[in-house]
């Protein structure tokens, strides 16, 4: 694996490796005073973000940190985009201070394909380029998370029903989950009004509904997305407070829920709209440990990447 662009880019095997070095590298610094491996010494890995983010930029940059690599931090605020510099230029220019792997967030869709396609050139094939989430396509590292954290929570992925509600038309969380979960043997349902879904979603491996309440009883995850409302340029139909009585996960509906089953929200979640705040505190949801395994589902890509298949811990 090269670049990790999409969730297309994985295997059921593949991906399933990566979560299990992912638990390797959790467990190798486990107890450890000073969290440090010396895996990837000598590697420069530049996070660049061409949109806000904390979960994923620190996570990447703490799992670089972690295996002992060189990070550094590149935002459009504060480099020569800001005075026009083009996407390719900047990415050739990143290449050429010697990037071995570009982690890239950008807001259109498809921007991590086209960096890897540009700075792919030559004999060593450029920089590993990693799909940090771009505009409404792609967030595979973020389905890896996820998948590993239902894998701790639930003890297997396979034959589970995961339930993922709300803005699924804006939602790169929503199809890179989809893909992912699908392949590694999950029943997904989508549940959104109308207005939140993607044209294109009788081609993804799921089924569609439009009622929350008739899809809690029997799942045994639900994944509930941000309301993207940056990405409405057309307004926010259903308004915020149809939205939260028809859409949020109360209270009275995690109720609903089976004993075993478990929350998750990518982040940032909006308390009260898409998820009571006692829901998201409650210990059914899994956010936190989400978060968690977000620096060990990077340092597990970032070693797959940057140094290949053997052994990781
Ligand atoms: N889940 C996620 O991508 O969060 P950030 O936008 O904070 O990185």
């Amino acid at each position: 694996m090269k670049h990790l662009l999409s969730v297309a880019d994985l295997t059921r095997d593949s991906a399933t490796a990566l979560l299990d070095d992912a638990e390797r590298l959790e467990q190798a610094l486990l107890g450890r005073e000073v969290k440090k491996l010396p895996t990837l010494r000598g590697r420069t890995v530049m996070t660049v973000f061409f949109e806000n983010s904390t979960r994923t930029r620190v996570s990447f940059e703490v799992a670089g940190k972690w295996m002992s690599a060189d990070v550094i931090n590149v935002s459009a605020s504060s480099s020569s985009v800001s005075k026009g510099e083009s996407l390719r230029d900047t990415a050739l220019t990143l290449r050429a201070a010697g990037a071995d792997a570009l982690i890239v967030r950008h807001p259109a869709s498809g921007a991590a394909n086209q960096i890897a396609a540009w700075t792919g050139a030559g004999e060593d094939g450029g920089p590993a380029v990693v799909n940090a989430g771009d505009g409404t396509h792609e967030h595979p590292t973020q389905a890896l998370l996820d998948a590993l954290t239902l894998r701790q929570r639930l003890g297997d992925i396979e034959g589970r029903r995961i339930v993922i509600v709300g803005d699924i038309l804006h939602s790169r969380v929503a199809r890179s989950n989809a893909l992912l979960l699908a392949m590694l043997g999950a029943e997904v349902v989508l549940v959104a009004p109308r207005t939140l879904l993607p044209a294109g979603v009788g081609t993804w491996p799921v089924r569609v509904s439009h009622s929350l309440d008739a899809e809690l009883p029997g799942a045994d995850a639900v994944l509930m997305l941000r309301v993207q409302a940056e990405r409405m340029n057309g307004g926010f139909f259903p308004s915020p407070r149809e939205y939260a009585i028809t859409y949020g996960l109360s209270e009275k509906r995690l109720g609903l829920l089976a004993d075993h089953a478990v929350v998750l929200h990518p982040g940032p979640m909006l308390r009260g709209m898409e998820i009571a705040s006692s829901v998201a505190d409650s210990p059914k949801a899994a956010v936190l440990q989400q978060v968690t395994n977000g620096v060990h589902v990077r340092m597990a890509v970032l070693f797959r990447l940057l140094v290949g298949t053997e052994e990781v811990a």
